[in-house]
């Protein structure tokens, strides 16, 4: 029986980036254990440095690795660049082709993909949230904000479980 135009493309959906990646997580380079690992190592450390550059930061950054059983770790990055003021937050990390870097300058990272390449990895590997503490100057305001979330895939965008304040000082 021969089906109409009409009733095929009921089908018919469009895909976010997300979604793709999802489905096609080796093209973020994550493929194997190890090299997902060193993946996100690396998405996490040229972010801190690029962000420390832009702002004219000597960086500091730390990564803490925490193996909780055989495949799992907890993993902790930290930085001291000028952090992500918190509407931008999710959008850094759960929303891709979202970024500072499209504009023509030198810079290690570029597509807006790297930081919600690595939350998608770990939700897709652990289930679990992500949780990112921001410091940001605001004016002459320091704020800093701890936000709990997950990725909607479906979405391309992030879905906050928690949110707080956060103490920060300036040293
Ligand atoms: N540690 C950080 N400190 C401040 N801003 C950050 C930090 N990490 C990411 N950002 C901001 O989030 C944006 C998205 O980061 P993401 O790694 O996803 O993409 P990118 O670095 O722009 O490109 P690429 O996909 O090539 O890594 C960056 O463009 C930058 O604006
Ligand atoms: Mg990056």
């Amino acid at each position: 029986m021969e089906r109409e135009a009409a009733e095929l493309f009921e089908e018919f959906k469009e895909l976010t980036a997300s979604e793709f990646f999802r489905r096609n997580k080796q093209m973020l380079g994550f493929s194997g254990k190890i090299r997902s690992l060193t993946m996100v190592f690396h998405e996490l450390i040229t972010n801190s440095l690029d962000a420390a550059e832009e702002a004219g930061i000597q960086p500091d950054i730390t990564i803490d690795l925490k193996r909780v059983d055989k495949d799992h770790y907890i993993l902790r990055h930290t930085d001291n660049g000028p952090g992500i003021p918190e509407a931008f937050v999710t959008k850094v990390y759960c929303t891709m082709f979202a970024g500072s870097k499209f504009r023509n300058i030198q810079s290690r990272g570029q597509q807006g993909l790297g930081c919600s390449g690595c939350v998608l990895l770990s939700q897709m590997t652990t289930g679990k949230p992500a949780k990112v503490v921001s410091a940001y100057n605001e004016g002459e305001i320091l704020k800093g904000v701890e936000l709990t979330f997950k990725m909607d895939v479906k979405k391309n965008k992030g879905l906050i479980l928690d949110r707080k304040k956060a103490e920060v000082s300036s040293t």
